[in-house]
């Protein structure tokens, strides 16, 4: 199980696969011999993807059309993933694609991005996890953000969808520790996606200076999984940078946290 095909094989799935950093780490993992579930709602560049990794890389891949934001995305997502055994989970798409303030954009557009970070993520960590904690292998890599660790206006849903998903991931990471699945949150710093161009765009900013590329952050993410729970990007494992405590100190507290837990609920 040495081989990062045999830890996080045979098929990884990967959401938000159509641009971006998505479609960097659907490249990595099919370099490292993974076969690819690519999920997004656009078909073509989803194809255009699964045949360039096939004609390069001679995996298989499966694309997947779903709205992440519609309550039946996972139960959809999983029934076409079907008996293929997913040891490789990357949550990937999820960024604000809404940004107003709480109270100037319906509470439906809100609804619709807590289901594509968290309720959607949630269930497919529920299912997937499941599969890899039997199988005593594998790997979840969930994508946050600086606001993983407070809010900011301007982005008081999305800031609250990430902290939970770094809460949760946390926790994940130590509960599934015992059986040889790695969990990590990658906050992210800002990168050059098609994404952030369009939200800047729209509020008629420019690009600024000094953009993470998308193929960094795959790299970067691949390289720690197997050192959870928390990778800063830009910054060592000591360092706390937009956090209070740096993930060092954050990894102490969780082990910490695991004592106590064993007094309170049988884990
Ligand atoms: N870019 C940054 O500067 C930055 C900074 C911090 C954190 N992050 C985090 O990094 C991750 C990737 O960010 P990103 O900038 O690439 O933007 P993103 O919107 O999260 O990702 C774009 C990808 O997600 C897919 N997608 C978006 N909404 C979807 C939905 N409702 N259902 C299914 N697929 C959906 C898009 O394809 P379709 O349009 O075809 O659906 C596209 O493939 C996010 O979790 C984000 O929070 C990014």
């Amino acid at each position: 199980m040495t081989t990062f095909a045999g830890k996080y094989g045979p098929w990884a799935l990967i959401t938000g696969a159509s641009e971006g950093t998505g479609a960097a780490f659907s490249r990595r993992a099919a370099a490292q011999g993974l076969n690819c579930i690519l999920v997004a709602r656009r078909e073509q560049p989803l194809r255009e993807l699964a045949a360039e990794l096939q004609r390069d890389q001679g995996i298989e891949t499966l694309v997947v059309t779903a709205d992440l934001a519609a309550p039946d995305a996972a139960a959809a997502i999983i029934e076409a993933v079907g008996d293929r055994e997913v040891g490789l989970y990357i949550a990937n798409a999820g960024a604000d694609t809404v940004t107003a303030r709480f109270l100037d954009a319906p509470v439906e557009a809100w609804l619709g991005l807590m289901h594509l970070n968290v309720t959607t993520s949630l269930q497919l960590c529920h299912t997937l996890g499941g599969q890899m904690r039997e199988r005593e292998r594998g790997g979840i890599l969930l994508l946050g953000s600086g606001v993983s660790y407070g809010g900011m206006g301007g982005l008081a849903v999305y800031a609250g969808s990430k902290s939970f998903m770094l809460s949760f991931g946390e926790s994940l990471w130590s509960e599934l520790r015992p059986y040889g699945v790695d969990v990590l949150n990658f906050m992210l710093g800002r990168t050059d996606t098609p994404a952030l161009r369009e939200i800047l765009a729209r509020n008629e900013l420019p690009p600024p200076e000094g953009l993470a590329s998308p193929d960094e952050v795959a790299e970067a993410g691949f390289n720690h999984l197997a050192r959870g729970p928390i990778l800063n990007w830009g910054q060592a494992d000591d360092e706390a940078g937009m956090s209070p405590v740096s993930p060092a100190a954050r990894r102490e507290r969780m082990l910490a946290m695991e004592a106590i837990a064993r007094t309170v609920i049988k884990t």
